[in-house]
């Protein structure tokens, strides 16, 4: 068996053991209707979902801002950690993407708490810093990785004290640690991780993750005072 499918096998176990008491109804849905509408199939994994929302109630969110909308996939999850006044802002620069993540969302029951921005999170993010909202308690930002330092430079604006900031696909099947490799994806994430961890206002760590999602990997960040 080769790794990559052991992986699988195990992600299928640990899924069955830890995710079986949760109502899928909505999150299946919505990877069945993103499937269909042709969307990558690049959400996070249903075990990592269960993570970014355990990490959601940890944090006592009541604002979460996430930068990838895709289908609302991750959104669901981080939006069932919301108590019932708490609100998540999602930006996604694909309108039909969006299409599909509203729906899902609104299946989900969600559609009083969660927003779904459409345009490009560069352009979404300064308006919505003019907006003044409350400080974002957490902060997932999943998009395009070649922007990945001014993604975590506008959620420390958008943060306060105590807040967490997590990266999607640090990794990437080891590209991230590849000196060859020059990918603007791959530079975006490094320059994230370089701020990461020179940034007086961050604390943060990384970790590697194998699974349904292949090799790849997160990091995560608390703001500091
Ligand atoms: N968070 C989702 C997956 C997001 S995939 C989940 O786990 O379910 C990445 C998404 O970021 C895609 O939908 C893509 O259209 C969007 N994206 C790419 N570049 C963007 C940009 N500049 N601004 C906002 N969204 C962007
Ligand atoms: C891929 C995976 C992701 O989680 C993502 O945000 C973007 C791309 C991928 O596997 O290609
Ligand atoms: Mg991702």
């Amino acid at each position: 068996m080769g790794e990559s499918q052991l992986w699988h096998e195990v992600d299928d176990y640990l899924t069955g053991r830890l995710l079986s008491d949760v109502p899928d109804d909505a999150l299946a849905a919505a990877l069945r209707d993103s499937d269909a509408a042709g969307l990558p199939p690049i959400a996070v994994s249903p075990l990592q979902g269960k993570l970014l929302q355990l990490l959601a109630q940890v944090q006592g969110a009541r604002h979460i801002l996430e930068i990838g909308t895709l289908g609302g996939y991750s959104t669901i999850w981080l939006g069932r950690a919301l108590p019932a006044d708490g609100r998540l802002i999602s930006l996604e620069r694909d309108p039909g993407h969006a299409e599909v993540a509203v729906r899902n969302i609104a299946r989900a029951g969600l559609d009083r708490q969660v927003e779904v921005r459409v345009g490009a999170a560069l352009d979404s993010l300064p308006e919505l810093a003019d907006e003044n909202p409350p400080p974002f308690d957490l902060v997932f930002i999943d998009a395009d990785k070649a922007n990945n330092p001014r993604y975590v430079e506008w959620a420390l604006r958008l943060t306060s004290t105590g807040s967490l900031i997590v990266l999607d696909n640090v990794v990437r099947g080891g590209r991230v640690a590849d000196p060859d490799n020059t990918d603007p994806d791959v530079l975006g994430t490094r320059a994230a991780l370089d701020l990461i961890g020179s940034h007086p206002r961050l604390s943060g760590t990384a970790l590697q993750t194998v699974g349904a999602k292949d090799y790849d990997g997160f990091a995560l960040a608390r703001v500091l005072a």
